[in-house]
């Protein structure tokens, strides 16, 4: 599906970064990892900023514009095609993990979360939006899946070693590409891993 969507020219959630992300980078620490990292939007913003950046994405498709759009900027990015249902950070490595729109099943992020809590170094940083379960009745973005839709009590109940530094829903006006387009509802959360 995902490949199917990224086969067009354009660039699906445009070439600039997330809002969210681009206003919160001061409170990220390198190296970065990139959950779902798509077609390349944020870690090539981040890697302007100077950060290292590891993204990991399940379509080959998106990571191979994420390298044409960093060439195009002049930046490097690290890429790997894996399917976060499988996929184990290196323990202790990054000092921030980013998850912009990274909509999966609760069977995976019961997986997934507890590795990326160890792949952070002690007081690293998690950054994260996601379209919250309010998102449902709109269609402006997002799944039309209850259980891939966030709240701000899923996202406590599954970070729960770190202490939050930002964690609000909010609704505000979406205009990153096509697919997401217009007023939407948003989880958003930054955390500090607790040492
Ligand atoms: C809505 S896009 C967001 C892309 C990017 N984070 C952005 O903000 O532009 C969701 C991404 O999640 C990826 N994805 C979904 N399920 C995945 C899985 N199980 N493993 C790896 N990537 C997955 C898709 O390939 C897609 O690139």
């Amino acid at each position: 599906m995902w490949n199917q969507r990224y086969a067009e020219d354009d660039y699906i959630y445009g070439t600039e970064p997330n809002s969210f992300l681009a206003e919160h980078s001061n409170f990220l620490i390198n190296p970065i990892l990139s959950l779902a990292e798509g077609e390349g939007r944020n870690a090539v913003f981040l890697a302007s900023l100077g950060f290292s950046v590891y993204g990991v994405d399940g379509s080959d498709v998106g990571l191979a514009k994420a390298q044409q759009l960093a060439q195009a900027k002049g930046v490097k990015i690290q890429t790997e095609v894996a399917d976060l249902s499988l996929f184990e950070p290196p323990a202790n490595t990054y000092g921030s993990v980013i998850s912009i729109s990274a909509h999966l099943p609760s069977t995976i992020r019961n997986r997934l979360y507890p590795l990326v809590e160890q792949c952070l170094k002690p007081n690293g940083i998690i950054l994260l939006e996601a379209y919250s379960e309010n998102q449902m009745t709109r269609n402006t973005g997002g799944p039309k899946d209850l259980d891939m839709l966030i709240s701000c009590a899923k996202v406590e109940r599954e970070f729960p070693n770190y202490e939050p530094i930002l964690l609000q829903e909010l609704n505000r006006e979406v205009c990153e590409g096509k697919y997401h387009t217009g007023m939407a509802s948003v989880v958003q959360f930054i955390g500090r891993k607790k040492s």
